[in-house]
């Protein structure tokens, strides 16, 4: 059995989750359900980063401690994933105290091996980033990502000899050509590493001016740097370093949006190799979600709701849009009208339909049973193999998180189908009384249906599990298939007799006018 352990960044608590943060978790949820449809032993974190700068302006704003505050926004995001099928195994905060044990512990490894020590230090520190910022990667004097002036601050703290790990990271990643991926944040750490630009990194702030942090073990006038602490979550999770989870799941897949490439190309790989770990698998890294060609931020009142997006047009949809719609590694962009067209063109029209007319068919020709197939013509032969081609891809496109892909191509297979039902005409045939020819045109289109169902499971748990059922089959807890390889090996698994649903009705098409009216 292999392991697999797939992470999202652990979010800040400074703001309620949106539909950003509701992504890379269900695309981290989904990962994990599609590894257990392989067999795998899987485990999956996510989690919320609770401390810095950031926070504590946040909690004062509501004049509540930064304890409380964090207690509440957590609690948020603990409480939305159910809400949307996600099944994380593990949820870290970074104000639990083993995190805590765990990342002084780390620090102390470093500072022993000599790769941490107290320099003096003036940068420009932007306070959304929570990180200074040297002269070069300033981009008119202002950060690159908040275009805000940040703040000059001179002081004296520990660093991580960061740089003397950059040539090695640099002929890392040159040697492992996926190593960040898709290929495009790959270059741009390699170009960040080229311009020269990167020095050792600033890992402390003095009490003086921050309380909210891990101690540092070796001096308690000073906090840990929040990235230093955040990024060791993926590890402290799984009981760094002695847990079994540990000995069993590291080195995993890290995901996360493209504002985090740096401290998870740059810091991270660096940390674990001067702790002498291993390296993690792939930082897989997509783009973002854009309302209007803008990304979706609450300062810009434009942050899509994830419960509302569930409410209004159902969880499974809502989650097929988000993984079909983004290209990932690319940004996408969010609209409900997209989401309409979307969802009636792929679950109404393609997929809702091939089901809610095959089991009518079944039902009418032969009494909603599975029927006996006689030999194979070439047009089933054919369908026969595309349904093990759409699923080979499939397997082989989702694993590579190419997700859109891989569901546009058992699309491929669901489009197939219809047009077969469409070319064999079973309503002729049935006139015609050829009950052999009937029977198995029927087998075909039930047999593949169980196969699209069977891969559905990673995105859209429910309707997985209901189509299966309205198939006859009860796929009971946990996931409905723990070999979808060998499934897609073979067109067996639906027995003849079983008895499948008299009628489907699972992705109804959305009348957009009636939505339009809806809005206030
Ligand atoms: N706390 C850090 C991560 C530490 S990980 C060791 C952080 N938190 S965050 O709350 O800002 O989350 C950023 C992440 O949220 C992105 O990398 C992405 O996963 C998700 N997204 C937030 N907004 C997004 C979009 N508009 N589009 C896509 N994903 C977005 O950074």
């Amino acid at each position: 059995m292999k392991n697999f352990y797939i992470t999202t960044p652990i979010y800040y608590v400074n703001a309620k989750p949106h539909l950003g943060h509701a992504y890379t978790t269900i695309v981290a949820d989904s990962l994990s359900r599609f590894h257990k449809t392989l067999g795998d032993n899987t485990m999956f974190l996510t989690g919320t980063d609770e401390h810095g700068d950031k926070i504590v302006k946040a909690a004062e704003k509501q004049g509540v401690s930064p304890k409380e505050f964090v207690d509440g926004i957590s609690g948020l995001f603990q409480q939305l994933w159910p809400h949307l099928g996600i099944e994380n195994d593990a949820f870290v905060r970074t104000t639990d105290e083993d995190h805590k044990a765990r990342v002084q512990r780390f620090l102390q490894q470093v500072y022993d091996a000599g790769d941490i020590y107290f320099g003096e230090f003036g940068g420009h520190y932007c306070y959304g980033c929570e990180r200074f910022y040297t002269e070069k990667e300033l981009e008119n004097g202002l950060c690159p990502q908040h275009l805000t002036k940040p703040e000059f601050i001179s002081e004296k703290n520990y660093f991580f000899r960061m740089s003397k790990y950059l040539p090695w990271l640099r002929e890392y990643i040159e040697s492992h050509p996926d190593f960040i991926r898709p290929e495009r944040y790959r270059n741009e750490v390699l170009s960040m590493l080229e311009s020269g630009a990167l020095e050792d990194l600033c890992i402390s702030r003095p009490k003086s001016r921050l309380t909210w942090g891990i101690e540092l073990p070796f001096d308690k006038d000073y906090v840990c740097y929040v990235w230093f602490d955040a990024l060791l979550n993926y590890i402290s999770a799984l009981g760094w370093p002695d847990g079994e989870k540990y000995k069993t799941f590291w080195p995993g897949e890290h995901l996360v949006a493209k504002d985090i490439l740096k401290p998870h190309a740059v810091f991270w790989p660096t940390m674990l190799k001067a702790a002498g770990l291993p390296m993690y698998q792939h930082l897989n890294v997509h783009g973002y979600w854009l309302v209007r060609d803008t990304k979706m931020s609450k300062s810009l009142g434009n942050v899509v709701e994830p419960l509302e997006m569930r409410q209004k047009y159902g969880l499974d949809a809502f989650r097929y849009f988000l993984l079909r719609e983004m290209h990932f590694g690319s940004d996408a962009s969010f609209s409900e009208e997209g989401m309409v067209t979307r969802i009636n063109a792929d679950l109404a029209n393609d997929l809702g339909n091939l089901f809610s007319r095959v089991l009518s068919m079944t039902a009418k020709y032969f009494e909603s049973k599975v029927p006996q197939p006689g030999e194979f013509s070439e047009d089933d032969k054919a369908i026969v193999e595309l349904c093990a081609t759409a699923m080979t891809n499939y397997i082989q496109l989702f694993g590579n998180t190419q997700f859109a892909q891989g569901l546009d191509s058992l699309w491929d297979l669901v489009r197939a189908l219809n047009k077969y039902v469409d070319s064999q005409a079973p309503w002729t045939l049935f006139k015609q009384g050829d009950t052999t020819r009937l029977g198995t045109v029927m087998y075909v289109l039930l047999s593949a249906m169980r196969k699209v169902a069977l891969c559905l499971w990673a995105v859209m748990p429910d309707a997985s599990r209901t189509l299966l059922e309205q198939l006859g089959q009860q796929p009971g807890e946990g996931p409905v298939t723990t070999s979808l390889e060998a499934e897609a090996g073979n067109f067996d698994g639906l027995q003849p007799g079983t008895e499948v649903a008299a009628s489907s009705n699972l992705f109804p098409r959305i009348d957009v006018k009636a939505l339009q009216q809806e809005a206030p």
